[in-house]
């Protein structure tokens, strides 16, 4: 059976000080009321250690945004996934689509990211997703078949057991214009069937497979309604722990 998953992208937002107490706040939520499905937060690099540290483990998942694609050595300013991992980290968010167009990420450098992290015993929620143009000119399938054989595709069947995917459509990424659930589960259920091809069915459908986009507390449920969307990625509404509670509790609905 695959795994619900809520998962967060703080991106860069809050210092130390107000990553720490959001991720406390968060824990005594889902201490005081368990979430129906992971939960996962993905924090800058440097708050990693110290909520690692306020965190129970066993109902919030923590996750790095990044990844260096070199194992170590002479690389000023990187963070290997071996770093990542010693934080008490579980996961690494790679691939999302501000890392492709600001930072020049591409299928290559991926697809070492993506080794490493899973050769250094972490999950990887790995982002794909096509732009507005692209949806415009109806190519948003061909997009995400490239994406995943550019970059995860290299994998073997068992290390792609330690993949989650999240579709997150450019346009929707903190516009306000969510994919329609209808829009979500149709492209969700053709990544799966790319993954079949690949890998086979069994692997195909214990692959979670995300939503990220303009998620909130307020579309979430109809979204998770969809047979082929395992959960969300959420970007701005995970900053609040309100906002993000809502969310993880559309599960219980
Ligand atoms: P928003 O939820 O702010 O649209 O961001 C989505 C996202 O990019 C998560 O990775």
């Amino acid at each position: 059976m695959r795994k619900k998953i809520v998962a967060g992208n703080w991106k860069m937002n809050k210092n130390l000080q107000e990553g720490l107490a959001l991720a406390e706040e968060l824990n005594v939520m889902l201490a005081a009321e368990k979430p129906a499905c992971d939960v996962v937060i993905g924090t800058p690099f440097i708050h990693l250690a110290k909520v690692s540290e306020v965190i129970d483990h066993k109902l919030i998942g923590l996750s790095a945004q990044n990844c260096a694609d070199k194992a170590s050595g002479a690389f000023t300013g990187e963070v290997s996934a071996e770093m990542v991992k010693s934080t008490g980290a579980e996961y690494v968010i790679l691939g999302h689509s501000e890392r492709r167009m600001y930072y020049h990420e591409t299928y290559e450098i991926l697809k070492e990211k993506v080794l490493l992290a899973i050769a250094n015993g972490l999950k990887v929620i790995f982002c794909i997703g096509e732009s507005e143009e692209e949806r415009d000119k109806s190519i948003q399938n061909q997009v995400v078949k490239a994406e995943l054989e550019g970059s995860v595709f290299n994998l073997s069947a068992e290390e792609f057991k330690n993949i989650i995917i999240a579709y997150e459509p450019i346009w929707a990424i903190g516009t306000g214009k969510t994919a329609t659930s209808g829009q979500a589960e149709e492209i969700h259920a053709y990544i799966r069937s790319v993954i079949a091809e690949k890998y086979g069915k069994q692997i195909a459908e214990d692959t979670t497979i995300l939503y990220g986009g303009s998620c909130k507390p307020s579309n979430a449920g109809e979204l998770f309604s969809k047979p082929d969307i395992d959960g969300g990625l959420i970007g701005g509404a995970s900053l609040k722990a309100a906002d993000f509670k809502g969310i993880i509790d559309a599960w219980k609905k």
